[in-house]
């Protein structure tokens, strides 16, 4: 018979078994810590029945962001009760909600959930999940800030919610509040892998490269038995390639990525983002391309969201399996469904096209897809998340160093990803952080380029023969073309 108790976090919990609570607890902990791997807590107890367990099991089933992944967790759900309390009803209709492939409605009823139960963690992990897989920065901040009041300093389960918290801070532009609460957070738990990569997050935006490998070095220890160490070591390795490191960046790809990560969809991306700027840095890249490649390739007939996808397209273009990546593109047009199929329909095609073309070296389509792409993604929040490369355009509206004067270095420092980044910063209010956005006249460079496109085949091979360890940045119209998959 099911009683009413209460989680850690003093949230009520209908439950027959206290065990099953206590195993709950500390799969929620290392769930929003990202501290180690929740799943063996909450099969034990999802077996006992407790709904809320399985809720969370369905939620990591869907977070696979796979058609099998949403097959089992259905399978979990339909042999769940409906619950009488609201805690419960709330999450089993939003576990429900994303097992059938509906994340915004999932999204909505777990702020329904959080409405009435602000200190429920596991509502307010998931919607934050959800809202990062949907590209919405602004509710990926603002759904911790709505519940803040109720996590008092000191209080159970305070320092992770500031880590969630500088996170999104962080992806709103409020790099200093980001640094500071992701501090906070770890100064209660060391171990928050989540916390520390919010920190990584703000060292990459300030373009504080040192100062993040200092931080990677400091802090690993703590993070590095995580779940999610993979992708905090995908972040110095972006540092080491902003520095000119190459040799060191592909070590970690080597080491921390690719050795630890293929396997899933995350560790798959990090791998394929890491390797593909390496590529375009003019990395011997070898036959890494094709491992990554062959390890898309048994999964695309299973996946269920376009932002990996994207990166399979990515993968297989570095193998040059454009082939398969055709096919990919054709096969997601017919079977993406739900919330995948609006991102897909929207920004996700015109990606995926665009990488294609890149790949090709078709510039001028490449340019009209990822340009198209990246206007929709500013004006509705990053739908896929595909603004780190389509966001890099911009880079073509700048013109070769000798036209603006100075000294190599400030030219090499301006053209740099870095000079971007900073300049893409803005205030802390989002509103403005849009409104900056959506301004950046596209018409300008697609103009420039145009008039610069008999230059460009020219110029390709001698900007894949540079030095690997320059730290100037290349300055032609033809490297842009490489930037703009930055
Ligand atoms: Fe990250």
């Amino acid at each position: 018979m099911s009683t009413r108790t209460h989680d850690r976090y003093g949230v009520e919990v209908e439950a027959a078994d206290e065990t099953a609570v206590q195993l709950l607890d500390e799969a929620v902990h290392t769930l929003t810590g990202l501290e180690g791997d929740p799943v063996a807590a909450i099969s034990v107890a999802a077996d006992s029945g407790l709904v809320l367990a399985r809720c969370l099991l369905a939620y990591l089933h869907c977070s696979s962001g796979s058609r099998r992944g949403y097959a089992l967790a259905r399978d979990v759900l339909d042999g769940t009760p409906d619950p009488s309390a609201p805690r419960e009803r709330a999450h089993l209709a939003a576990a429900r909600s994303w097992a059938g492939g509906d994340l915004d409605a999932a999204a909505g009823q777990l702020e329904q959930a959080l409405l009435r139960h602000p200190r429920d963690l596991l509502a307010l992990k998931i919607a934050q999940d959800l809202y990062v897989t949907l590209g919405d920065q602004v509710n990926l901040r603002d759904v911790v800030a709505r519940v803040l009041p109720a996590w008092p300093e000191g209080s159970p389960g305070a320092g992770l919610v500031a880590g969630m918290y500088a996170f999104g801070l962080e992806e709103c532009g409020d790099y200093r509040a980001a640094e500071r609460y992701g501090r906070a957070a770890l100064a209660v738990n060391a171990r928050d892998a989540g916390a520390a990569h919010a920190i990584l997050h703000v060292f990459e935006m300030e373009g504080r490269q040192a100062d993040g490998l200092a931080f990677v070095a400091e802090t690993a220890r703590d993070w590095g038995a995580s779940y999610f160490a993979v992708h905090n070591w995908w972040h110095s390795g972006l540092y080491h390639l902003e520095l000119g490191q190459l040799r060191h960046a592909l070590a970690i790809y080597d080491d921390c990525v690719a050795a630890q990560g293929l396997a899933t969809p995350l560790g798959r991306a990090d791998a394929t983002s890491l390797l593909w700027r390496l590529w375009l840095h003019g990395a011997d890249i070898g036959e890494r391309g094709s491992a990554l490649a062959g390890a898309f390739e048994a999964t695309l007939s299973d996946s269920a969201y376009c932002f990996n996808d994207w990166h399979a397209v990515m993968a297989l273009a570095l193998a040059g399996r454009l082939g398969t990546a055709y096919g990919l593109v054709a096969e997601l047009t017919t079977r993406a469904s739900g919330t995948n199929k609006v991102m897909l329909d929207r920004t996700g095609l015109d990606v995926l096209l665009g990488v294609i073309a890149f790949a090709r070296r078709q510039y001028p389509a490449a340019i009209k897809l990822l340009s198209r792409a990246r206007r929709h993604v500013t004006i509705r929040s990053a739908e896929i998340r595909c603004r780190r490369i389509v966001r890099s355009v911009r880079v073509l509206r700048r013109r070769p160093l000798s036209v603006g004067g100075g000294s190599h270095q400030q030219q090499s420092d301006r053209d740099g990803p870095t000079f971007e980044r900073l300049h893409f910063r803005s205030s802390c209010d989002a509103l403005a952080w849009r409104a900056q956005s959506a301004l950046i006249p596209v018409a300008e460079f697609h103009h420039r380029f145009r008039r610069s496109l008999g230059g460009i085949a020219a110029r390709l091979p001698q900007i894949r023969g540079r030095t690997s360890t320059s730290r100037a940045w290349p300055t032609s119209l033809a490297s842009d073309f490489h930037l703009l998959v930055w």
